[in-house]
C-alpha cells in the first residue's frame, strides 16, 4: 500500500499501523462533576478561541504530521483539503527534508497551495539554525513555526541525533528573530513543569505540551531498529493529561496548547478545561483521512464542532475561557502523580461557582 523506502514513509505507515482505537488513556482518569441546570442554550457556545496571534475560529488542529516524499505529499494534500474545507489549522510535518533535498519541497509547499487563505504552521525540530527557521517560514509563508523538541525520538531513532547540548540557546534565538510566533512542541512524551520554566525563561509564548496516550515515537523508532532495541522505553513521557497538569502554574502566563492521543471530543473539552488554548490532533486525523477519506474526515470535523458545544453546554460553559471553571475530578494514576509532585488535585473539583 505504502512505499516503506524513507524515513517520513515510514513514520506515517508505522503510526497507521500501532494506531489504536478506542485506547484507554489518562483521560479516563479525569471525570467532569455533572451538574443538573446549565442554563444556557447550545447555540450560546463559542468555540473561538486564540493563541499565537491568530484568532482561531474553533479551538483544535491538525498538528504536525507529515511532508518530505512523493507519497507524503499526496498525504499532505488530503490534510490540507481537510482543513480548507473545515476552517481549522493544520501544520506540516518537519520541513527540515526539504532543507536538506529541495525535490521534496512540494510536498510541502501542496499545503500552502491548495489552501492559500488558511492558517497553515511550519515545523522544524530544535538544534536548528535561525536561518533554516526563516527559510521554512518562507517556504509556506507560515502563520506560525512550530520547534519539536523529541530527545526520547532522537535517542531511540537508529539514524538521530545524539548531542542535546545547545537545544535551549538555539532555540531562543529563533524564539526572538523569526518574523512569526514560535510554538514550541513535543512529540508524544510530554513536559514537565520545569521544561515550561525553562522555555518561558527564554522567552516562548506558546507551548504545546504533546503528551504520550497516542502516537509513540518511541514505539515507532523502536521497530525501525534492527537490533539494540529499546522496548523498555516505549512507556517514557508523561500523558497530555498530566503534562496540563505540571503546566497549571503557568497556564495564565503563556499559552499552553495540548496534543497527544485526543480521541474525541470529550479529551479536547478536557483538555482546554485544564487551560489549554487549543488541542492538536495528529494520528487521529491522519487516521481518518487515509482510512475514511477527505469527505467522510470533513463530515465528521463539522460534527465534531457541533459535539464540543453540546458538552459545553452540558458543563453550562459558554466559552473557552469558562471551561476552566469546571469541576474536575482527577483519579488513579493521574492523581498518584499529583500527590507525588505537590499538585493538589481538590482545587480542581472545586473550581465552579455553582453555590
Ligand atoms: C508526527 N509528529 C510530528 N511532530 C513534529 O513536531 N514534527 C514532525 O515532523 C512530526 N511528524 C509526525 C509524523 C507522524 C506520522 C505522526 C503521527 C506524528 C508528532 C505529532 O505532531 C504529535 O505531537 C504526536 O503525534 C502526538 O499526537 P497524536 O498523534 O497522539 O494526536
Amino acid at each position: 500500500m505504502k512505499p516503506m523506502n524513507n524515513r517520513k514513509n515510514e513514520h506515517v505507515s508505522l503510526a497507521e499501523k500501532f494506531a489504536k482505537e478506542n485506547r484507554k488513556s489518562d483521560f479516563d482518569s479525569f471525570r467532569f462533576v455533572h451538574h443538573s441546570f446549565p442554563e444556557m442554550k447550545v447555540s450560546d457556545a463559542t468555540l473561538s478561541t486564540s493563541f499565537a496571534t491568530l484568532d482561531m475560529a474553533f479551538p483544535f488542529y491538525i498538528n504536525a504530521i507529515t511532508g518530505g516524499s512523493p507519497w507524503t505529499k499526496k498525504v499532505n494534500e488530503k490534510l490540507a483539503l481537510i482543513a480548507r474545507e473545515t476552517g481549522i489549522a493544520m501544520a506540516t510535518g518537519s520541513i527540515s527534508a526539504a532543507l536538506k533535498d529541495p525535490t521534496v519541497k512540494d510536498s510541502f509547499t501542496i499545503v500552502r497551495e491548495i489552501n492559500p487563505t488558511g492558517k497553515v504552521f511550519a515545523n522544524l525540530g530544535t538544534g536548528q539554525t535561525l536561518e533554516n527557521a526563516k527559510k521554512a517560514v518562507e517556504l509556506i509563508q507560515a502563520d506560525a513555526l512550530q520547534i519539536h523538541v523529541n530527545s526520547p525520538q532522537e535517542i531511540v531513532m537508529p539514524e538521530g541525533d545524539r548531542d542535546f547540548s545547545n537545544w535551549l540557546t538555539e532555540l531562543e534565538k529563533i524564539v526572538h528573530h523569526v518574523s512569526v510566533p514560535v510554538i514550541v512542541k513535543e512529540v508524544g512524551f510530554g513536559m514537565s513543569r520545569e521544561t515550561i520554566q525553562q522555555l518561558t525563561s527564554i522567552g516562548v509564548q506558546t507551548i504545546d505540551i504533546s503528551g504520550q496516550g497516542g502516537t509513540n515515537f518511541a514505539q515507532i523508532e523502536n521497530y525501525r531498529r534492527d537490533s539494540d532495541k529499546y522496548d523498555y522505553l516505549e512507556g517514557w513521557g508523561q500523558s497530555t493529561i498530566i503534562s496540563l497538569v505540571e503546566a497549571q502554574p503557568y497556564v495564565n502566563q503563556v499559552e499552553i496548547l495540548a496534543s497527544g492521543g485526543i480521541r474525541n471530543p470529550l479529551d479536547i473539552i478536557k483538555s482546554l478545561s485544564l487551560g489549554a488554548r487549543a488541542v492538536g490532533l495528529s494520528g487521529l486525523f491522519l487516521h481518518m483521512a487515509l482510512r475514511d477519506g477527505v469527505e467522510t474526515t470533513i463530515l465528521e470535523i463539522e460534527a465534531w464542532k457541533k459535539q464540543l458545544a453540546s458538552i459545553m453546554t452540558l458543563l453550562g460553559k459558554k466559552s473557552i475561557k469558562d471551561l476552566t471553571q469546571t469541576d474536575v475530578i482527577l483519579l488513579g494514576d493521574v492523581k498518584d502523580w499529583c500527590d507525588a509532585r505537590h499538585i493538589d488535585a481538590s482545587i480542581f473539583a472545586n473550581r465552579s461557582s455553582i453555590r
